[in-house]
């Protein structure tokens, strides 16, 4: 961090107005605007004498200019406030500070009195924000993080890096002030990685939780680790910060993706196992992996091809050699019930006659350097040239191009290298949006606007098809066009631990859709870590094996009849659990909240728990993370569980023989989870007729309510009313359980169910009457 000693910081407001949303106010020589979003939302600007840079974000797509909400504005004895019915926000005049409580009086930040940086100091185009941190504040968010998901002690920088790349690693490294573990990328505490997302989120001893983005796309440090005081810097950019008030995280999580969107809801076959390798493959030997899938009987949606696909890695080009005939090869997967997905780098071979390079520099769609020329870093096919993601232009020039591409069969793409990477040469010379603008001020948004040209290509070609892009670096609003996977891995325990939290704290920064490589990219796997892996990716979001080209297969068949059966059992049971995914899935798209949950969502006393979730509101998971382990003790929320494949009734802690076809897994007493009858070999064209609701017996009375969302998971169908929601509301009162469903919406092409069957879970059913029915459909039940 550069030395905040030479930081000036703002002393004195000399003056203020009152203005439609807020206050205009005059701190020093720079202007202060705050303006009250939501009862819950407020922003902060601060805006230095010399201007600073104002460069288009793309990080907030709600329409914030005409949002309004009642206030008050009061100055009183030495300071301004501004009150909703749910915030207060002070702003103490001289010295100036500001502060921020909830209408109960709880604190969603304060600063202190006599600290040197006040609330925000600057130095040239860096600024500092500092406010004091309480001891026990869990601090949660910032994107792809290592480490644990409670950040509170830690340094980190927000800078996209291509973790694996030693020009990258030597640079970061070199900026290791703090003197972390960054110069080891293989290390569980490497900092920064691939996604930088530049919101947090606190939550005090009493479980107040209170959100902060900046939104700026600039390099920044945050400090969590100079006690008692959390310390942001910004490296250039302007200072627009939202303050979300909760209180509770949900609350949170609802505001600021109702400021920077929330995930599309994807097609149902990216919900699937997909295949995945680094290796020069020949069209027969992909489809050799796609018969043996189905001659195994292990259900697989789609087949990735990684950048050996290419004629010379050239983006949207074909390996003559390997893959003479791809439209043939994709028509022959897809009658195999398989989905297709090509890498794109965003890197272009600089090579006259190529005709992607061609019409890039006839439209002026790279990026440039200061002196004018296109800008060269390299990558796979050695020169590159890179599209200017900063410009409108660039944007639908690689649109219209990942839209042709995606024609000839393919069903969704794969974004790499976004970060950018450069590989030898640095990043730092590419400029933006036609030089106009430093590397700095994009770096970080390079990924989200790459994904942003490539979806809205991808709709606006094919309007009625719901695109799918996978991309390896993002930044605050990447939810909205594409899911992340967490990068170059390593086959080892210690990643697949660190997947955990790391997913979690995505999660909770805004990106649900998110998944660790199975197995493990960079070295070699065994056949232990593989089914450990297996049984808990096909239990996250994202669900994709994939592998460096120099290692061991680790195909779920690779190593041997026990591992394979352990790795077909664990997808069979995602599939069995499509339904209930799906539906989890749906909710996150229309409320923000995370797929994979930390604990702390339902209990502060578990913050620490890092290794189990819960999956969805009704599931928890509490993998097994080390060879040898046949059982582990569970921390459970409070309330009632029961375990998956016991039906035991558990409360508290347990301990769970966890064998090794098994990975601990327990479902909420009450829930209803609705799941597939059967694991059928993929998504495609699976309309079943039955759909169970597996309904897990509460002993204790109460009323619980799950979901079950239908469509036709391809199109936009569901938007015109081509959907059905059936809620299932449990009620048990004494020896009486009623489980009682109804649907609303309407129904879709294909659709083709006729019945669900009940079955019965948890409690002894002996001595319980059972009254069950969901409206309109038949149903069986089964104790
Ligand atoms: C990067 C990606 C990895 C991919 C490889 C080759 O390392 O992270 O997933 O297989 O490049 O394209």
């Amino acid at each position: 961090m550069t030395e905040s000693r030479y930081f000036t910081k703002l002393q004195r407001v000399t003056g203020w107005e009152k203005t439609a949303t807020g206050i205009l106010a005059e701190v020093d020589d720079a202007r202060l605007a705050i303006d009250l979003l939501r009862p819950d939302t407020f922003r902060v600007e601060i805006t230095p004498a010399h201007g600073g840079v104002d460069a288009p974000q793309y990080a907030v797509c709600a329409d914030v200019a005409p949002m309004r909400t009642p206030f008050s504005v009061k100055e009183k004895k030495g300071r301004v406030e501004l009150a909703t019915d749910q915030v207060r926000v002070t702003v103490h005049l001289d010295p100036f500070r500001l502060e921020a409580h909830r209408a109960d009086g709880s604190a969603i930040f304060e600063t202190s009195e006599d600290g040197n940086l006040g609330s925000y100091a600057q130095l040239n185009d860096s600024f500092i924000v500092t406010r004091m941190r309480g001891e026990d504040d869990v601090i949660l968010g910032l994107g792809e993080k290592t480490g644990r998901l409670n950040r509170a002690g830690r340094h980190m920088t927000l800078w996209n890096v291509d973790v694996l790349n030693p020009s990258a690693r030597r640079e970061i490294g070199a900026c290791d002030c703090a003197g972390g573990p960054s110069n080891d990328p293989r290390s569980t505490e490497y900092d920064p990685y691939y996604i930088s997302i530049p919101f947090y989120q606190t939550v005090d001893e009493k479980g107040n939780a209170a959100g902060f983005f900046v939104d700026n796309l600039c390099r920044a440090e945050y400090d969590f680790a100079t006690e008692g005081e959390t310390r942001i810097l910004f490296y250039g950019g302007r200072y627009v910060e939202y303050f979300f008030a909760g209180p509770r995280l949900e609350n949170v999580l609802e505001a600021y993706t109702a400021l920077t969107g929330r995930m599309g809801t994807p097609p149902l076959w990216s919900l699937g196992y997909h295949h995945c390798r680094w290796h020069p493959y020949s069209q027969e030997d992909v489809l050799k992996h796609a018969k043996t899938y189905r001659k195994k009987g292990i259900p697989c949606d789609s087949i990735w091809l990684d950048i050996d696909h290419m004629n010379g890695y050239r983006v949207f080009t074909w390996n003559p050699k390997l893959l003479p005939e791809p439209a043939k090869m994709l028509s022959s997967l897809t009658k195999l019930g398989f989905r297709s997905v090509t890498i794109i780098d965003p890197g272009v071979k600089v090579e006259p006659g190529y005709s992607v390079y061609d019409s890039g520099l006839a439209k002026n769609a790279f990026c440039r350097t200061e002196g004018g020329a296109v800008y060269q870093g390299q990558v796979w096919p050695g020169k590159t040239a890179f599209p200017d993601f900063a410009s409108a232009v660039a944007r639908e020039w690689w649109g219209e191009l990942n839209a042709k591409h995606i024609q000839f069969g393919l069903a969704g793409i794969w974004n790499d290298m976004n970060e950018p990477a450069t590989g030898d040469i640095p990043a730092s010379a590419m400029r933006f949006d036609g030089g106009k603008y430093s590397h700095g001020m994009y770096h970080n948004g390079y990924a989200m606007l790459m994904a942003m040209g490539t979806a809205e290509g991808l709709k606006k070609a094919l309007p009625n098809q719901r695109p799918f892009v996978l991309s390896r670096a993002g930044s605050a609003g990447i939810q909205r066009y594409a899911a992340n996977w967490l990068g170059d891995n390593m086959s080892r325990w210690e990643h697949l631990a660190m997947s955990l939290p790391m997913s979690l704290g995505l999660g909770l920064s805004g990106q649900p859709f998110i998944g660790a490589d199975i197995g493990g990219f960079g070295e070699n796997s065994s056949p232990e870590l593989l089914v450990r892996w297996m049984q808990v990716a096909t239990l996250t979001p994202f669900c994709r094996n994939h592998n460096d080209a120099g290692n061991v297969d680790q195909y779920p068949w690779s190593f041997g009849a026990k591992t394979e059966a352990a790795c077909h059992a664990a997808i069979d049971l995602r599939y069995r659990l499509m339904p209930y995914l799906y539906t989890t899935f749906v909710e996150s798209a229309t409320t923000g909240l995370p797929i994979m949950r930390p604990l702390l969502m339902e209990d502060l006393s578990l913050s620490e728990v890092d290794d189990e979730y819960l999956l969805g509101s009704s599931l928890l998971v509490a993998p097994i993370l080390a060879p040898k382990v046949r059982a582990r003790s569970v921390v459970l929320p409070s309330g009632e569980w029961i375990d998956w494949w016991t039906g035991a009734r558990c409360e508290g802690s347990v301990w769970s023989q966890a064998p090794l076809d098994r990975i601990p897994l327990f479902a909420r007493a009450g829930s209803v989870v609705p799941m597939w009858t059967e694991a059928p070999p993929s998504t495609m064209g699976y309309h079943p007729e039955v759909v169970e609701l597996r309904v897990f017996v509460p002993s204790v009375d109460g009323e619980w309510v799950s979901s079950l969302v239908e469509d036709d998971g391809e199109s936009f169908a569901f938007e015109r009313g081509e959907r059905l929601t059936t809620t299932i509301r449990v009620v048990r009162k004494g020896k009486k359980l009623s489980v009682v469903g109804s649907t609303v919406g309407g129904v879709y092409a294909g659709f083709a169910r006729k019945a669900f069957r009940l079955v019965f879970r948890g409690a002894d059913l002996a001595d319980v009457v059972v009254e069950a029915g969901v409206d309109g459909f038949e149903w069986s039940g089964t104790a």
